[in-house]
């Protein structure tokens, strides 16, 4: 069969320093973080979710924002985000020179509630003067409707509950919007409805897909959405990740799984897979922790086949 439907090209999200890293118990230092960030823009990740300026007593890993943003080696062409929850978090990311934040809401109540400590509603509101500052500043707004899938406290989720938060995000000003599978329980015609649901109210052009692998159905859901025409897709690097507030979630799915997947499929994405797989490397050392992908591993151990003694060549 001909995947006819399928683009040349798509947008891959590096979210690993953020999602990824902010599930980390063991604080790391800021360098490393930066170090990581940079490896991933010299990889040739154009849009990578660098740092969040949220409560540090709610995520301590996430504390040091600034000293990321501040520390980093901006390459023209990427676009470095940050995760806002309020007005002060909005201060701090515009301090530090971000070019697009994130707001992020819930398509459960419960969710809300136990990850920003209000209802959907209130998380909306808090957003309007975050949103106005950013448009007064030239900086690109992102929303994320977390539990789009599917939720850790209320289970199933309707679509046109999800649809309800994407609509208040567009008329926030959101540029776009992310469908986020925050606990990795979708499968691919649920990704399906929920994203058919979420285009009535903003085009698909304008939808990402947000993939947790903790079922192993992130890649079925990417290319269910890819049939669809979404063409964002975030991932992190390793598969590193998971969210403090949604236990049991795995983390994301793993850039280089991604990556492997698109450039099979013969879709660009501009980013350089073997080098990937060496930011995968250098973080799940620094971690003390293997990577997740099945992709980096396979790569790895290819590697290693073929520069043995004897290997042919
Ligand atoms: P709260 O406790 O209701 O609010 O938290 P508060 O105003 O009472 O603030 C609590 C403390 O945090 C105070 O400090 C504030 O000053 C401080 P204290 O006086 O107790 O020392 N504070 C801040 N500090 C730094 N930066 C700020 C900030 N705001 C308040 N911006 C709040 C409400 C929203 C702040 C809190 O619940 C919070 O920060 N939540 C964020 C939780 C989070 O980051 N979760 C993970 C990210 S979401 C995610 O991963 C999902 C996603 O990846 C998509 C998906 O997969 O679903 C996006
Ligand atoms: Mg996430």
């Amino acid at each position: 069969m001909a995947w006819t439907q399928l683009p040349s090209s798509v947008e891959v999200v590096e979210v690993g320093p953020r999602d990824g890293l902010q599930n980390e118990s063991t604080p790391l230092a800021a360098a490393t973080k930066i170090e990581l960030v940079d490896r991933l823009g010299a990889a040739g990740l154009r849009a990578i979710e660098a740092a969040a300026f949220v409560s540090p007593r709610w995520v301590p890993q996430m504390a040091d924002g600034a000293a990321v943003l501040g520390g980093i080696r901006r390459l023209p062409g990427v676009c470095y985000s940050a995760l806002v929850p309020n007005e002060r978090g909005m201060e701090a990311a515009l301090a530090a020179g971000v070019q697009e934040v994130v707001v992020f809401s819930a398509a459960s109540e419960s969710f809300a509630q136990r990850n920003i400590n209000c209802s959907i509603a209130e998380s909306i509101r808090r957003f309007e003067p975050v949103a106005q500052r950013a448009r007064a500043a030239g900086v690109r707004v992102r929303g994320s409707v977390s539990c789009a899938l599917g939720c850790p406290y209320e289970g199933a989720v309707a679509p046109a509950a999800v649809a309800d938060v994407v609509r208040r995000m567009e008329q926030l000003g959101c540029d776009s919007v992310d469908i986020a599978d925050t606990i990795g329980v979708g499968t691919p015609g649920a990704v399906q409805a929920v994203f058919e649901a979420a285009a009535a109210v903003l085009p698909m052009a304008r939808l990402a897909g947000h993939f947790h692998d903790t079922y192993g159905q992130a890649l079925a859901n990417v290319l269910a959405a890819l049939e669809l025409g979404v063409r964002s897709f975030h991932a992190s690097v390793a598969g590193l990740g998971g969210c403090p507030y949604a236990r049991g979630a795995t983390g994301n799915l793993a850039t280089e799984d991604l990556l492997y997947m698109l450039h099979g499929l013969g879709i660009a994405t501009g980013v350089d897979l073997q080098a990937v797989v060496d930011c995968g490397e250098f973080i799940s050392r620094a971690v003390g922790r293997a990577s997740t992908s099945r992709a980096a591993r396979a790569l790895l151990a290819a590697r290693a086949h073929a520069s043995a003694p004897g290997a042919s060549h």
